[in-house]
């Protein structure tokens, strides 16, 4: 099977699926109906209902449960709409599927669930019902529509749950570089950063406010046309704060793919499903293209890179720099 995409114009790299890769990732594809006793999750792309698949599922063998659910905003997911609601009303929504995943959990299992302003409030209420909440991190996602008659939606709650009291934190692998603005010195040394040929950095720890990650474009290799893609450098934090390596990543609202991609390029397990076949055979899709591409934008060396390297990108010799660093300029698109 051919699986170098048609590109739509020299620099869009949009991942699409072409007729005869339908054909070809449907024969991988798996079923409700496919599951049995004794299933086995690990790396597999379900196309199936979260309830229903749940239900099926082995008990007490997720470690990390990453949840991005329709939000409470009109959309339409591949033929597929989702309608705005009340809170109370996205509220009931989210406790008619959320009980299914519990017993999936090991008792040291984290939970993190995305939202918007208009979800948040609905996934804080269960979140606190079913799980320990731990933080909320936003996400400053920088790209949304502009309005006249509102601000601009830039931003995304995450809320961080875990199911008991013990459980995983890594942080040192979450660590952020950024650009030193004011290099302090001290006996002619830097403080706390480091001198180096591509500029000066600081490793710092990573807070609850997010600003280094936007939203998948069509100059990204990562991109697809699901219309609420996340990036996958926001999964990889979460991923590597959260699990081992081995460790199992369950998804049941995986879209085109973008945690159980990144939990593959980690060496973590992954299991994620969605309802939409168009959307698992592009996580296949995805899956396949990770065998040969490990890298995860914006994550380099063990390290999170500081969104638009603008600082770094004043030279042409810093441009080079940059684009050996898996750097972008991200501003274009916002
Ligand atoms: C917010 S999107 C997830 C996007 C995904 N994180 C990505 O990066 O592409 C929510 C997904 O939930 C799927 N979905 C909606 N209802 C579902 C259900 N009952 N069971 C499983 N998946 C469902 C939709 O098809 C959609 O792809």
């Amino acid at each position: 099977m051919n699986l170098v995409q048609k590109k739509r114009s020299e620099r869009n790299q949009t991942i699409t699926l072409s007729p005869a890769e339908r054909t070809e990732l449907k024969k991988e594809l798996i079923t409700e109906a496919d599951i049995s006793v004794g299933f086995d999750p690990s790396g597999k792309i379900i196309c199936g209902d979260v309830v229903r698949v749940s239900e099926k599922l082995p008990r007490q063998s997720v470690d990390l449960l990453i949840l991005d659910p329709p939000y409470n905003l009109d959309k339409d997911f591949h033929g597929v709409s989702f309608k705005k609601g009340s809170i109370s009303g996205y509220t009931e929504y989210l406790d008619s599927w959320l009980p299914s995943l519990i017993p999936l959990l090991k008792p040291g299992a984290t939970i993190y669930i995305c939202s918007d302003y208009h979800s948040s409030t609905s996934v804080h209420l269960m979140a606190e019902k079913y799980f320990t909440v731990r933080n909320r991190i936003t996400w400053q996602r920088e790209k949304g529509r502009g309005a006249k008659t509102n601000w601009k939606n830039s931003s995304e709650d995450i809320w961080f749950c875990t199911l008991g009291n013990g459980y995983q934190f890594h942080v040192d692998r979450v660590k952020e570089k950024r650009v030193v603005i004011a290099p302090y010195r001290q006996d002619g040394k830097p403080k706390d950063w480091e001198e180096t040929p591509d500029g000066n950095f600081r490793l710092t720890h990573p807070s609850n406010f997010w600003n280094d990650i936007s939203v998948p474009y069509w100059s990204m290799p990562e991109n697809t046309d699901h219309p609420t893609q996340k990036p996958e450098k926001l999964f990889a934090k979460m991923i590597l704060a959260s699990s081992n390596t081995g460790d199992l990543v369950l998804d049941p609202f995986c879209g085109s793919g973008t945690s159980a991609v990144t939990a593959k390029k980690l060496g973590r397990n992954y299991c994620a499903y969605d309802s939409s076949e168009e959307y698992c055979l592009l996580a296949l899709k995805r899956l396949k293209m990770a065998d040969s591409d490990k890298t995860i934008q914006g994550y380099k060396d063990g390290v999170f890179w500081e969104r638009n390297s603008r600082q770094l990108k004043r030279s042409s010799e810093d441009q080079r720099a940059a684009s050996k660093l898996n750097f972008f300029d991200e501003s274009e698109n916002l």
